[in-house]
Protein backbone atom coordinates (compact mmCIF):
# COMPACT_ATOMS: atom_id res chain seq x y z
CA UNK A 1 0.00 0.00 0.00
CA UNK A 2 1.36 3.32 -0.84
CA UNK A 3 2.05 6.28 2.29
CA UNK A 4 -0.45 8.10 0.67
CA UNK A 5 -3.27 5.26 0.84
CA UNK A 6 -2.30 4.41 4.34
CA UNK A 7 -2.69 7.33 5.77
CA UNK A 8 -6.03 8.27 4.02
CA UNK A 9 -7.03 4.76 5.70
CA UNK A 10 -5.12 5.60 8.95
CA UNK A 11 -6.85 9.51 9.28
CA UNK A 12 -10.53 8.34 11.14
CA UNK A 13 -8.52 7.24 13.78
CA UNK A 14 -4.83 8.90 14.01
CA UNK A 15 -6.57 11.26 16.42
CA UNK A 16 -8.13 8.84 18.96
CA UNK A 17 -5.99 6.02 18.93
CA UNK A 18 -3.52 5.31 21.77
CA UNK A 19 -0.18 6.55 20.24
CA UNK A 20 2.44 7.74 22.60
CA UNK A 21 5.14 8.86 19.65
CA UNK A 22 2.47 11.68 18.23
CA UNK A 23 1.70 12.56 21.78
CA UNK A 24 5.38 13.00 22.82
CA UNK A 25 6.13 14.45 19.71
CA UNK A 26 3.62 17.30 20.63
CA UNK A 27 5.15 18.05 23.31
CA UNK A 28 9.08 17.98 21.66
CA UNK A 29 8.29 20.57 19.33
CA UNK A 30 6.45 23.32 22.05
CA UNK A 31 9.45 22.74 24.18
CA UNK A 32 11.61 23.15 21.43
CA UNK A 33 10.26 26.15 19.31
CA UNK A 34 9.04 28.00 22.41
CA UNK A 35 11.80 30.17 22.42
CA UNK A 36 12.51 30.18 18.94
CA UNK A 37 10.54 33.51 16.84
CA UNK A 38 8.89 32.89 13.47
CA UNK A 39 5.69 35.04 11.75
CA UNK A 40 6.15 32.76 9.21
CA UNK A 41 6.15 28.92 9.03
CA UNK A 42 6.04 25.87 6.84
CA UNK A 43 4.96 22.74 8.57
CA UNK A 44 5.44 19.97 6.31
CA UNK A 45 3.65 17.23 7.15
CA UNK A 46 0.82 18.76 9.00
CA UNK A 47 -1.18 15.38 9.18
CA UNK A 48 -4.53 16.30 10.88
CA UNK A 49 -3.13 19.26 12.61
CA UNK A 50 -1.21 18.50 15.75
CA UNK A 51 0.75 21.17 15.73
CA UNK A 52 -0.69 23.45 13.36
CA UNK A 53 -2.98 25.50 15.65
CA UNK A 54 0.38 25.74 18.44
CA UNK A 55 2.11 27.07 15.50
CA UNK A 56 -0.64 29.36 13.99
CA UNK A 57 -0.75 31.37 17.52
CA UNK A 58 3.12 32.21 17.65
CA UNK A 59 3.14 32.87 13.72
CA UNK A 60 1.40 35.02 11.41
CA UNK A 61 1.40 32.40 8.25
CA UNK A 62 1.53 28.87 8.37
CA UNK A 63 1.90 27.16 5.19
CA UNK A 64 0.44 23.27 6.24
CA UNK A 65 1.84 20.59 3.80
CA UNK A 66 0.69 17.17 3.57
CA UNK A 67 0.48 14.29 0.94
CA UNK A 68 -2.21 12.36 2.27
CA UNK A 69 -6.29 14.23 1.40
CA UNK A 70 -8.03 12.70 4.14
CA UNK A 71 -5.45 13.85 6.82
CA UNK A 72 -5.72 17.38 6.00
CA UNK A 73 -9.71 17.39 5.94
CA UNK A 74 -9.27 16.88 9.65
CA UNK A 75 -6.77 19.72 9.88
CA UNK A 76 -8.85 22.05 8.28
CA UNK A 77 -11.94 21.11 10.39
CA UNK A 78 -9.92 21.51 13.72
CA UNK A 79 -8.20 24.39 13.01
CA UNK A 80 -10.31 27.43 11.23
CA UNK A 81 -8.17 30.67 10.50
CA UNK A 82 -6.84 32.82 7.72
CA UNK A 83 -3.30 32.36 9.20
CA UNK A 84 -3.04 29.24 7.70
CA UNK A 85 -3.94 27.52 4.30
CA UNK A 86 -3.41 23.76 4.22
CA UNK A 87 -1.77 22.31 0.89
CA UNK A 88 -1.80 18.80 -0.73
CA UNK A 89 1.80 18.39 -1.96
CA UNK A 90 4.11 15.27 -2.37
CA UNK A 91 7.42 16.97 -0.76
CA UNK A 92 9.78 14.17 -3.01
CA UNK A 93 9.00 15.86 -5.75
CA UNK A 94 9.61 19.90 -6.30
CA UNK A 95 8.53 22.19 -3.46
CA UNK A 96 6.36 24.48 -5.48
CA UNK A 97 4.04 24.81 -3.07
CA UNK A 98 6.25 27.57 -1.45
CA UNK A 99 4.00 30.95 -0.69
CA UNK A 100 7.39 32.87 -0.01
CA UNK A 101 10.46 32.90 2.30
CA UNK A 102 9.80 31.14 5.83
CA UNK A 103 11.34 31.80 8.93
CA UNK A 104 10.36 27.89 10.19
CA UNK A 105 10.16 24.87 8.10
CA UNK A 106 9.07 22.36 10.50
CA UNK A 107 9.01 18.54 10.34
CA UNK A 108 7.21 16.06 12.97
CA UNK A 109 6.87 12.39 12.74
CA UNK A 110 7.47 12.64 8.44
CA UNK A 111 10.90 12.21 7.49
CA UNK A 112 10.81 8.58 8.68
CA UNK A 113 8.74 8.50 5.11
CA UNK A 114 11.00 9.86 2.90
CA UNK A 115 14.40 8.10 1.56
CA UNK A 116 16.43 10.79 0.54
CA UNK A 117 17.40 13.21 2.90
CA UNK A 118 19.39 15.51 0.78
CA UNK A 119 16.11 16.56 -1.42
CA UNK A 120 14.33 17.47 1.67
CA UNK A 121 17.30 19.49 2.74
CA UNK A 122 17.72 20.96 -0.45
CA UNK A 123 14.56 22.10 -0.71
CA UNK A 124 14.22 23.52 3.16
CA UNK A 125 16.92 25.49 2.65
CA UNK A 126 15.86 27.30 -0.43
CA UNK A 127 12.10 28.13 1.52
CA UNK A 128 14.20 29.43 4.47
CA UNK A 129 14.80 33.08 4.94
CA UNK A 130 18.61 33.59 5.62
CA UNK A 131 19.32 32.95 9.34
CA UNK A 132 15.57 30.79 9.17
CA UNK A 133 15.29 27.28 11.33
CA UNK A 134 14.60 23.74 10.40
CA UNK A 135 12.81 21.59 13.23
CA UNK A 136 12.71 18.03 12.92
CA UNK A 137 10.82 15.89 15.83
CA UNK A 138 11.32 12.14 14.54
CA UNK A 139 10.70 8.62 16.06
CA UNK A 140 13.89 8.16 17.55
CA UNK A 141 16.34 5.63 15.37
CA UNK A 142 17.46 3.79 18.36
CA UNK A 143 13.24 2.97 18.57
CA UNK A 144 13.54 2.34 15.04
CA UNK A 145 16.39 -0.02 15.44
CA UNK A 146 14.52 -2.15 17.48
CA UNK A 147 11.73 -2.73 15.36
CA UNK A 148 9.20 0.00 15.83
CA UNK A 149 7.46 1.66 13.33
CA UNK A 150 4.49 3.43 12.12
CA UNK A 151 1.51 1.48 12.42
CA UNK A 152 -2.25 1.49 12.74
CA UNK A 153 -4.57 -1.23 13.45
CA UNK A 154 -7.72 -2.36 10.75
CA UNK A 155 -10.78 -4.85 11.08
CA UNK A 156 -8.05 -6.66 7.71
CA UNK A 157 -5.27 -6.48 10.39
CA UNK A 158 -1.99 -4.73 11.33
CA UNK A 159 -0.94 -1.72 8.89
CA UNK A 160 2.70 -0.98 8.66
CA UNK A 161 3.44 2.25 6.46
CA UNK A 162 6.68 1.95 4.70
CA UNK A 163 9.60 3.57 6.98
CA UNK A 164 13.18 4.61 6.08
CA UNK A 165 15.67 4.40 9.08
CA UNK A 166 18.05 7.47 9.16
CA UNK A 167 20.76 7.57 11.60
CA UNK A 168 21.47 10.64 13.44
CA UNK A 169 24.42 11.57 12.17
CA UNK A 170 22.04 10.76 8.16
CA UNK A 171 20.67 13.77 9.24
CA UNK A 172 23.29 16.21 10.31
CA UNK A 173 25.35 15.39 7.60
CA UNK A 174 22.75 15.99 4.65
CA UNK A 175 21.73 19.25 6.75
CA UNK A 176 25.54 20.27 6.77
CA UNK A 177 26.12 19.60 3.05
CA UNK A 178 22.99 22.68 2.48
CA UNK A 179 24.82 24.99 4.91
CA UNK A 180 23.08 24.53 7.93
CA UNK A 181 24.61 24.13 11.31
CA UNK A 182 22.74 22.35 14.26
CA UNK A 183 21.62 24.80 17.21
CA UNK A 184 19.99 22.10 19.59
CA UNK A 185 19.56 18.49 19.64
CA UNK A 186 17.47 16.38 22.06
CA UNK A 187 16.30 13.26 23.21
CA UNK A 188 12.37 12.63 24.91
CA UNK A 189 11.76 9.41 26.83
CA UNK A 190 8.19 7.40 27.71
CA UNK A 191 7.43 9.01 31.55
CA UNK A 192 10.56 10.58 31.22
CA UNK A 193 12.24 7.73 32.27
CA UNK A 194 15.81 8.16 31.08
CA UNK A 195 16.97 4.52 31.57
CA UNK A 196 14.46 3.43 28.57
CA UNK A 197 15.33 4.06 25.31
CA UNK A 198 14.27 7.17 24.27
CA UNK A 199 11.24 7.55 21.89
CA UNK A 200 11.61 11.16 20.06
CA UNK A 201 14.77 12.85 18.70
CA UNK A 202 14.76 16.47 17.79
CA UNK A 203 17.16 18.42 15.70
CA UNK A 204 16.91 22.01 15.27
CA UNK A 205 19.52 23.38 12.71
CA UNK A 206 19.95 26.98 11.13
CA UNK A 207 20.61 28.44 7.79
CA UNK A 208 23.09 30.89 7.71
CA UNK A 209 22.62 34.54 7.85
CA UNK A 210 24.66 35.67 5.13
C1 LIG B 1 2.88 10.26 11.40
S1 LIG B 1 2.04 11.48 10.45
C2 LIG B 1 2.51 12.96 11.32
C3 LIG B 1 1.45 14.02 11.24
C4 LIG B 1 1.70 15.22 12.16
N1 LIG B 1 2.87 15.96 11.75
C5 LIG B 1 1.84 14.74 13.58
O1 LIG B 1 2.93 14.91 14.15
O2 LIG B 1 0.87 14.20 14.12
C6 LIG B 1 3.05 11.60 8.98
C7 LIG B 1 2.44 12.53 7.94
O3 LIG B 1 3.39 12.70 6.89
C8 LIG B 1 2.70 12.75 5.65
N2 LIG B 1 3.60 12.38 4.56
C9 LIG B 1 4.21 11.20 4.37
N3 LIG B 1 4.93 11.23 3.23
C10 LIG B 1 4.78 12.49 2.71
C11 LIG B 1 5.25 13.13 1.52
N4 LIG B 1 6.03 12.48 0.64
N5 LIG B 1 4.88 14.42 1.29
C12 LIG B 1 4.08 15.08 2.17
N6 LIG B 1 3.60 14.51 3.32
C13 LIG B 1 3.94 13.23 3.57
C14 LIG B 1 1.56 11.73 5.84
O4 LIG B 1 0.51 11.91 4.92
C15 LIG B 1 1.16 11.97 7.30
O5 LIG B 1 0.11 12.89 7.43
Amino acid sequence: MSIEQAYNNWASQYDTNKNRTRDLEGKALRATLASIPFETCLEIGAGTGKNTEWLMRKAMLVTAVDLSEEMLKRARKKVNSNKVEFIQADITKDWDFKTQEYDLVSFSLVLEHIENLEHIFKEAAAALKPGGHVYIGELHPFKQYTGTKARFDTEEGRQEVECYTHHISDFSQAAKQCGFKLVDVNEYFDDNNRNDIPRILTLLFQKSST
